[in-house]
C-alpha cells in the first residue's frame, strides 16, 4: 500500500506521485477546501460590514476561527492577528515594535539558520534604527544551543528573532529555555514557528514567547493566511502596519485613531475563505493529536535516515533533524539536475538556497535538495523514494557528474 489512514483526506495525492515537499506547502484536506468552496460558493460577503444573512455568516465564521486559532497555541482572542502568512506577520512586528523601539546602539540577536522572513526584516530595522544584528553561534551540527545564546545575550539585546524550527536542517531550537534567558535582560523573543506549528504542541503562555507567526499553508491550510501572536499589553503599544478600511475608529481631515485588538492590524478585505479554510485544517490537525503526528513522522523519518546513511554518493547536512525535513545533495550534481530527475519520477522534493542562504553559506554549498515528511506520507513511497536516489546516481554517473 502506498497509501496509509490519511492519504484519502487529501484530493491531491493521485496515482504514483509522491509528494516530499511539506516543508514549502503542506496537502489540504478535503474539509479546508469545501469551507473555501462554502464561502465562494455560498457566502461571498465581506465581513464586519453587512447585516444581512451572508455577510453575518462570513463574519461570525471568521472571528470563530480566530476562537479557534486562539485555542490552538493557547493564546487570547484579542491577541490573534491574521495577516498574509509568516512574511507578513514577521514584517509587521519589525516594522509596527522594531522601528519603534530600537535605537543606535541596540541589538537584535538571530541566527544564520533564520528563513529570509526572519532575517531581512530585521535587516532593515537595524539600517534603519542603526541597531546591530548579532548572530548566535551555531554548535558543529548547525544548532542553536542556550549556551551559545547566553553567551550572546547582553543588555544592550532588545529583540531576540529566532526561528523556532529550521526550514532546512529541521532542528527544533530550544525556545523555553531562550526565552527565559532573553526575558531575563527585557529583550523582546519573535518566534518564527512556520516549521513548528505542524509539528509541535504550542503553547504561548507556557513558552512565553512576545510574537510567535505561522502560516496556514504549511499546516494543512490555504495560502493567503498567516497568524501573528502578540502579547496584548506589546500589541496595545504598536502603531498600525497598513492603514485603510476597517482598522479605524474615527477618521479626520488631518489624523484619524485607530481600533484596539486584533483589527487594528487588519486593514482592508482580509482572505475571508483562507480563513475559513484555516480554522479546517486546525481541526485536522486537532483530530489527530500531536503525539501521534509526532511519532509518524518521527518513524518515518528515522527509517528514511538509516538509509540515507549507506548510500554512497549522497551526502546528508542533518542527520539529527528533529522533524521531517531531510537536506542533502548527490555528490557533484547540481540540486536543480537533480529535482528534475525526481520529477521525472514523480518525486516532488525542492531544491535550492530554501529562502536560507546563510545556513547554505555555513554548510558551505550553494544549494541542496530538500524532502521534507508529513502524515500522508508512507513507508512505501519512502522505500520507492530512495531507490530513485539509488537510480538517479548511476545515471549522474553515466553522465560523467
Ligand atoms: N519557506 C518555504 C520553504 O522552506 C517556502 O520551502
Amino acid at each position: 500500500m502506498i497509501k496509509n489512514i490519511w492519504s484519502k483526506d487529501f484530493p491531491q495525492i493521485k496515482g504514483n506521485n509522491i509528494y516530499l515537499d511539506t516543508a514549502a506547502t503542506s496537502l489540504k484536506p478535503k474539509s479546508v477546501i469545501e469551507a473555501i468552496n462554502h464561502y465562494y460558493g455560498d457566502l461571498s460577503s465581506n465581513i464586519h460590514r453587512g447585516m444581512y444573512e451572508a455577510a453575518v455568516e462570513s463574519t461570525q465564521l471568521y472571528e470563530e476561527t480566530r476562537e479557534v486559532v486562539a485555542k490552538f497555541i493557547n493564546a487570547r482572542d484579542d491577541e490573534v492577528i491574521y495577516t498574509r502568512g509568516t512574511t507578513s506577520s514577521l514584517n509587521l512586528v519589525a516594522f509596527s515594535y522594531g522601528l519603534d523601539n530600537l535605537k543606535v546602539g541596540d541589538e537584535i540577536i538571530v541566527s544564520e539558520l533564520e528563513h529570509h522572513s526572519s532575517l531581512l526584516p530585521w535587516q532593515k530595522i537595524a539600517e534603519k534604527t542603526g541597531a546591530v544584528l548579532k548572530f548566535v553561534a551555531l554548535d558543529k551540527f548547525g544548532r542553536i544551543t542556550v549556551d551559545a545564546f547566553k553567551k550572546i545575550i547582553s543588555k544592550k539585546t532588545k529583540v531576540v528573532a529566532l526561528t523556532y524550527v529550521s526550514n532546512v536542517m529541521g532542528y527544533i531550537t530550544p525556545m523555553k529555555e531562550i526565552i527565559e534567558v532573553a526575558h531575563k535582560y527585557n529583550s523582546v523573543v519573535v518566534v518564527d514557528a512556520a516549521q513548528a506549528v505542524q509539528h509541535l504542541a504550542i503553547d504561548v503562555v507556557d513558552l512565553d514567547c512576545d510574537f510567535l507567526a505561522f502560516s496556514g499553508h504549511k499546516m494543512l491550510g490555504p495560502t493567503g493566511i498567516g497568524i501573528l501572536y502578540g502579547k496584548a499589553n506589546l500589541l496595545n503599544d504598536m502603531e498600525p502596519f497598513e492603514y485603510g478600511g476597517d482598522m479605524n475608529e474615527d477618521v479626520g481631515k488631518e489624523t484619524s485613531t485607530w481600533k484596539r485588538g486584533p483589527q487594528k492590524f487588519e486593514a482592508g478585505t482580509m482572505p475571508i475563505a483562507s480563513v475559513l479554510g484555516l480554522k479546517e485544517s486546525i481541526k485536522y490537525i486537532q483530530k489527530i493529536g500531536f503525539k501521534k503526528i509526532h511519532d509518524y513522522i518521527t518513524n518515518l523519518h528515522r527509517y528514511t535516515i538509516e538509509q540515507f546513511k549507506i548510500i554512497d554518493g549522497l551526502t546528508l547536512y542533518n542527520p539529527l533533524s528533529d522533524t521531517g525535513i531531510i537536506s542533502f545533495n548527490l555528490e557533484n550534481v547540481p540540486s536543480h539536475d537533480a529535482i528534475t530527475y525526481f520529477a521525472e519520477k514523480q518525486i516532488a522534493i525542492r531544491a535550492g538556497q530554501h529562502c536560507a542562504k546563510l545556513i547554505c553559506d555555513w554548510l558551505g554549498i550553494y544549494s541542496c535538495l530538500r524532502a521534507s515528511i508529513y502524515i500522508y506520507n508512507t513507508k512505501k513511497e519512502i522505500d520507492i523514494f530512495i531507490s530513485v536516489i539509488k537510480e538517479s546516481i548511476e545515471y549522474f554517473n553515466k553522465l560523467g557528474f
